[in-house]
């Protein structure tokens, strides 16, 4: 039988829903029979990528966040996280480590962390359009499954 799953997920950009996606998240992936190493990936690049738009994103408002998770055929899981807010003017220079628009409570690390623990990370981002951050992880197939 073809692996082929996905759910979709829309919630207002309340930091409250950031625990929400990321567990919503974990919940998904287990079909996938991960390792607790692979689950914690998962959680950690959500997390982040939920983050920002809710804190970036939607600066003064509140706005609307969609997370889509699809598991592939090849055994990877494919989590995107779209916002229709502020937009990235330079996306080259908000992946570079560091480079920050927060406050001090933020370290300018997030799109760092997502592409060190996902195999791919993709961002496409229009200034007044919102934000699409695409993420693949393969999971391990582990014997005795
Ligand atoms: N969804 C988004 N909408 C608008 N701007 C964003 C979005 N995601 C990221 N950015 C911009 O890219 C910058 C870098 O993001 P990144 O997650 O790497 O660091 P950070 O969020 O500033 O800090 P940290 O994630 O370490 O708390 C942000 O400061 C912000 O300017
Ligand atoms: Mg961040």
């Amino acid at each position: 039988m073809k692996m082929e799953n996905h759910v979709s997920l829309e919630f207002p950009s309340r930091s409250a829903n950031e625990g929400f996606a990321r567990t919503a998240a974990a919940c998904f992936a287990a079909q996938l029979d991960p390792t607790l190493e692979e689950i914690n990936d998962v959680k950690t690049a959500v997390s982040e990528a939920v983050t920002n738009a809710i804190v970036h994103a939607y600066p003064d408002t509140l706005g609307k966040i969609v997370l889509k998770l699809r598991l592939r055929d090849d055994h990877s899981l494919e989590i995107v996280v779209r916002d229709w807010g502020v937009g990235i003017a330079d996306v080259e220079q908000a992946r570079t480590p560091l480079f920050t628009t927060g406050n001090e409570e933020r370290s300018g690390m997030g799109f760092t962390i997502m592409e060190s623990f996902m195999d791919s990370l993709k961002v496409r981002s229009a200034p007044g359009k919102g934000t699409t951050v695409t993420m693949r992880r393969k999971i391990a197939r582990r014997m005795g499954r």
